[in-house]
């Protein structure tokens, strides 16, 4: 190789190092996610799932959580459902305003996305007539997994301008990042290593055993708390097996109230950014694993029809 060749060829690495990654939670993160929504799927979803998992999964959904973000290469087409931007200041999320790729296809974000693969399973486990779905249901199953992670990132449903805040370049105490893998992976990163030893294990027991206090036992016997309770975390209006827009809403407006505000170009994010985000960090873990989990008992659920005598 010349020296021009090796010239271009440094240029292109670091152009690919360059390239904006809106991947959603990185592997810890959906590993969290999926490993909180095994803990409450039903007996029924766990057996369903366990058929649908590929072998290598070993029969853990946890273990292909990322499976969308490794394979975004050869399925290029999938890049663009791991978010929804809002234009630039807008705190709210509107599936028609939002949800579409960068060359305006709609329904091409992640809500979307999530609509699609539930649609797949729900025809292929519920539908009447059953025809033999087209569909590979454990893409459709791993998909379906992983998106759910990424709608309760609120950077996911970042501004259109500054992508999700991946243009926005920060210091995480003394290291070079951007605000987008703060969320994506700093402060689960910086949370396993200062509470938790490094064990990422330990960390999701320690949500799921909030989830067990606050979530579930609490609101039973108390009757604060009502947005905080799992029922309402799992309830889709309209009895539909699944409801992601307003946990995109709920992201957004996250993204406003935390995730932006002191994280500006060039900040120096440290002690107090990660301390006062943290709580919002694990509670989305935990909300994304819960309703992972409501929308696989659904999906799986026995059939309640009784056979026309
Ligand atoms: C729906 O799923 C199919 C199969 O994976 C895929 O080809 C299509 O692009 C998906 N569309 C959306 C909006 O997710
Ligand atoms: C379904 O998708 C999985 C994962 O990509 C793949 O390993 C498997 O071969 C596919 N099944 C069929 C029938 O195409
Ligand atoms: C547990 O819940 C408390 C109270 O909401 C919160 O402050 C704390 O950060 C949570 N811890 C985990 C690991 O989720
Ligand atoms: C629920 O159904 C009613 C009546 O069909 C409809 O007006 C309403 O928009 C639906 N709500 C949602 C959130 O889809
Ligand atoms: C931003 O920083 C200021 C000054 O340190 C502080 O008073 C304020 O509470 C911070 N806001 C948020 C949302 O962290
Ligand atoms: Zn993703």
């Amino acid at each position: 190789m010349g020296v021009c060749e090796l010239f271009w060829a440094g240029i292109t690495i670091v152009l690919l190092l360059l390239i904006p990654k809106t991947l959603g939670w990185d592997v810890e993160g959906h590993y969290a996610t999926c490993k909180i929504a095994e803990e409450f799927l039903s007996k029924d979803a766990t057996a369903a799932m366990k058929q649908l998992l590929p072998e290598s999964a070993k029969g853990e959904l946890a273990a292909v959580c990322s499976w969308p973000d490794d394979i975004r290469r050869e399925l290029p087409w999938s890049r663009e459902l791991h978010f929804a931007d809002t234009p630039d200041f807008m705190c709210n999320y509107e599936y028609c305003r939002d949800c579409h790729d960068s060359a305006g296809d709609k329904d091409r974000c992640v809500t979307g996305a999530i609509y699609n693969y539930t649609m797949q399973l729900d025809a292929a486990y519920n539908q009447d007539n059953k025809v033999v779905t087209k569909y590979n249901l454990t893409e459709a199953l791993m998909f379906l997994a992983h998106f759910l992670g990424d709608v309760h990132q609120p950077l996911h449903m970042g501004f259109l301008g500054d992508l999700g805040g991946n243009r926005i370049t920060v210091q995480w105490y003394d290291t070079n990042a951007n605000l987008h893998k703060v969320w994506d992976r700093s402060i689960i990163r910086s949370a396993m290593e200062t509470f938790y030893a490094s064990d990422l294990a330990a960390m999701i027991e320690s949500i799921k055993r909030n989830i067990t206090l606050y979530i579930i036992y609490l609101p039973r016997f108390t009757h604060w708390l009502q947005s905080d309770d799992r029922l309402f975390w799992e309830h889709c209006p309209n009895n539909s097996i699944a409801c992601p827009n307003p946990y995109a809403s709920e992201s957004i407006s996250l993204a406003c109230k935390y995730a932006y505000p002191n994280a500006t170009q060039g900040s120096n994010l440290r002690d107090d950014y990660f301390f006062s985000r943290l709580p919002i960090v694990e509670k989305r873990l935990a909300q994304g694993g819960v309703r992972l989990a409501a929308i696989l008992n659904r999906i799986f659920a026995p059939q309640t029809k009784v056979a026309q005598a």
